[in-house]
């Protein structure tokens, strides 16, 4: 069964985690390549923006407009409360985005397609994503790597040890919360790099660029220094595809 995010206890937790590894090597290096791509005069949309972790750090990076929808209640709400100014937070209600055409230059969906468990979902949502990008837009996706399981990373581990997860599986998800014993267990979808590359391809999307993010000793602090045998292993995968 897929992670229930409208459950206010999931929500509490993973808002109380602390996403220093997916900040230093997963959201900077897309927010570095969103800024060379497109600058920051733009207009962003972060569609899945959970409790809104990223959309704050694009604010605070000097990004002129972003817009952040997700489909749940309580994730949004927790956007709103923890410092909303100068973003715009939906929910998303049916199946369409509340934009026109044309609306973006850039959209982001991080921690998303690994949520989402149906291919037809996938292909949904980016459809609706192309439609509101300009033409030239482009549409990140930044997920944790499907072949890079096991991995007791400092702050989480995808899948069980010695387990190769197949396309499709669901896989375990466990995350370590600050302050408390127990990890928080959530489940993501085990897809392939083809189901990324597919799904673009058929909402009418160019990939562009295809890239497995490295985990980087140089940007350890000394009290993770355990952490340094996870060199060069690669946590994470950005994609970015064109309209
Ligand atoms: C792992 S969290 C990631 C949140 C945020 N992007 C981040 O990186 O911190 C996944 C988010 O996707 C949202 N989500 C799941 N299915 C969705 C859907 N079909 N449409 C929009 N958001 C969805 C969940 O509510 C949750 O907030």
């Amino acid at each position: 069964m897929n992670t229930n995010w409208t459950e206010h206890n999931i929500a509490e937790l993973f808002d109380a985690y602390d996403d220093w590894e997916e900040n230093t090597f997963g959201y900077q290096p897309l927010i570095a390549d969103l800024t060379s791509s497109h600058g920051k005069e733009i207009s962003v949309l972060d569609y899945g923006c959970g409790s809104g972790k990223v959309a704050r750090r694009l604010r605070d990076d000097g990004f002129n407009y972003i817009a952040d929808v997700d489909i749940s209640p309580i994730m949004i709400g927790k956007a709103i409360s923890a410092g909303g100014n100068h973003l715009h937070f939906e929910k998303i209600h049916g199946s369409n985005l509340p934009f026109s055409d044309n609306s973006f230059e850039a959209a982001i969906s991080c921690f998303l397609f690994i949520n989402i468990f149906e291919r037809c979902e996938l292909l949904r949502i980016t459809t609706e994503v192309m439609r509101v990008l300009k033409p030239g837009g482009s549409y990140y996706i930044l997920d944790t790597h499907p072949r890079t399981t096991g991995v007791d990373y400092p702050t989480y581990r995808n899948g069980e040890h010695g387990i190769s997860y197949q396309y499709g599986d669901n896989r375990p998800v466990y995350l370590t919360i600050p302050g408390r014993q127990q990890p928080l267990e959530i489940v993501d979808k085990q897809w392939d790099l083809s189901t990324y590359r597919n799904t673009f391809a058929a909402a009418g999307l160019t990939l562009t660029t295809e890239r497995s993010l490295p985990f980087d000793n140089s940007q350890l602090p000394a009290h993770m220094n355990e952490f340094r045998t996870l060199q060069d292993t690669k946590p994470y995968i950005l994609l970015r595809a064109t309209k």
